[in-house]
């Protein structure tokens, strides 16, 4: 008979042990992967004033994923108040929302001018802030080689612009004890961004700040969600629609249907599976072959 030292046998366990740690940690962070992405019912709007005269309020809202945000909204039947900069195009988004639901949807405009839009967002009776409005590089560049007033632009319309209008909601929202913050952030966010760099940072900073407001007002019953997106057919992107770069009609659809539950949510199935393939594998084996490319050919 062969003799096992305990002091091996204790290695044996702890190392049987430390495995199935991490086998069910892997399988738990996978069943929820596949709940939350598959299976999840939609949040009941009602709680965020559908069918009692609610208002969403949406940022940069007159093209790309925040005028679908502001059309999906109206259609559900919210009233729409629209934030962005150019009046000719508000006032046509406008127009269009009211199309969509008559006898509900009304629009009100106000450019980014903060003690008016703040005095104009207190009159309406408001349960949604939709902080969509974002602008990245014109094209990549090296940081070193960045214009001044583009690293400015990109710090203060994603950045300082989401806070202002946050901190102008909030006290509201706090006072109601109701109130749902959704945030636009972007994969760049997530990972090291060459050539992107200050666009990745200011993404990464609303990811952080998000989370943590989140944790600080969830007792007041404010809900504050970062919605992580990757790749949409947008004037920003410059892409045609495809499979990994839905239009933003087809993403907002999906994610009508997966906001208002989770603090961080990737609403759009493909980008959550590669979202999920990217966070597992190593740093070095991700690489930015897009923007590399569009970085080589500026130069
Ligand atoms: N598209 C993507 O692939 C992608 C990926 C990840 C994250 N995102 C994020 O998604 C959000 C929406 O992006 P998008 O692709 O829909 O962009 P978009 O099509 O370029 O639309 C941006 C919206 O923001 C408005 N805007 C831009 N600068 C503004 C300013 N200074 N003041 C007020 N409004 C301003 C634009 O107004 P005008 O109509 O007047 O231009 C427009 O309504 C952004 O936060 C972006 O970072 C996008």
């Amino acid at each position: 008979m062969r003799y096992l030292c305990p002091y091996k046998f204790l290695e044996c366990k702890a190392f049987s042990a430390i495995g199935l740690f991490f086998v069910v940690t892997i399988a738990i962070k996978l069943l929820k992967f596949i709940y939350v992405t598959f299976l999840r019912s939609p949040v009941n709007w009602e709680k965020y004033g559908l069918r009692s005269g609610g208002w969403v309020i949406v940022t940069g809202a007159t093209d790309g994923i925040g005028k679908e945000f502001a059309k999906q909204f109206a259609s559900k039947g919210f009233n729409i108040f629209l934030v962005s900069r150019s009046q000719t195009k508000l006032d046509d988004i406008s127009k269009e929302i009211r199309n969509i639901n008559q006898s509900i949807s009304k629009a009100k405009t106000e450019t980014r001018e903060f003690s008016r839009l703040k005095a104009a967002i207190s009159e309406v009776k408001s349960y949604i802030l939709i902080n969509n409005v974002g602008v990245a590089n014109d094209l990549p560049r090296l940081f070193n080689e960045e214009k001044e007033e583009m690293i400015e632009k990109l710090i203060q319309i994603n950045v300082t612009g989401t806070l202002e209008m946050t901190k102008a909601i909030l006290p509201i929202f706090v006072a109601q004890k109701n109130g749902f913050i959704l945030t636009v952030g972007s994969f760049a966010g997530e990972f090291p961004m060459p050539y992107l760099q200050t666009y990745g940072a200011a993404k990464a900073f609303l990811k952080m700040w998000s989370l943590s407001l989140n944790r600080e007002v969830s007792k007041d019953g404010i809900h504050v969600e970062l919605l992580n997106t990757s790749f949409v057919s947008t004037k920003m992107s410059k892409l045609k629609p495809s499979f990994m770069a839905p239009s933003a009609k087809e993403y907002v659809e999906h994610a009508m249907k997966k906001i208002g539950i989770s603090s961080f949510t990737t609403p759009y199935w493909p980008h959550a599976i590669a979202y999920l393939v990217s966070i597992s594998v190593p740093s070095c084996l991700r690489t930015m072959k897009r923007v590399m490319k569009m970085a080589a050919k500026e130069k």
